[in-house]
């Protein structure tokens, strides 16, 4: 999908449940789109809870029951240092394994504009040619 930055409340209709099916789930600030893990995070998956969620908290306490997900943003702050490492290597394997969709917004933060970005995986294959001259 597109990048971009959503709010908590945008990032919740992305739970799978949705005509697309898409998922979305965000660690340490960042939002994933982990659709293609759908085993894992689809409606009735082990982890179908962080679908469309914030899953930092419930990653760092290894926990996973509703009361971990919050309604508004949560800044996290109250966690150790290891629990706060704990969220980052989470984002990391999510990194390795998921495309990065944008940022987790906290309140009165403005979305960026991707329009310029040269990351092309988001782009709808604007200039071909462009894109056939990628190795990777
Ligand atoms: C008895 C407890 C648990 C067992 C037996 C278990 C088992 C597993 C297994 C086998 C996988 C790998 C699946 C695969 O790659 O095919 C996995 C992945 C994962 N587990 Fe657990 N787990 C447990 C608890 C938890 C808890 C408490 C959390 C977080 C709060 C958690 C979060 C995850 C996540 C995020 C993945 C990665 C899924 C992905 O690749 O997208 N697990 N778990």
């Amino acid at each position: 999908m597109k990048q971009q930055d959503m709010t908590l409340e945008q990032l919740r209709e992305y739970d799978g449940k949705g005509p697309e099916g898409r998922i979305l789930l965000a660690a340490n600030g960042k939002i994933f789109d982990v659709t293609r893990g759908k085993r894992f995070y689809g409606p009735g998956g082990p982890y179908g809870l962080f679908a469309g969620r914030d899953a930092s908290r419930a990653l760092a306490t290894f926990s996973m029951t509703e009361d971990v997900f919050r309604n508004e943003y949560d800044d996290l702050s109250d966690l150790t240092s290891m629990q706060m490492e704990s969220v980052r290597e989470w984002e990391m394997q999510f990194t390795e394994k998921y495309d990065y969709v944008g940022r987790l917004l906290k309140p009165g933060e403005q979305p960026r504009d991707y329009t310029d970005t040269e990351d092309e995986q988001s782009e709808d294959q604007k200039d071909k040619s462009e894109s056939e001259k990628k190795t990777d």
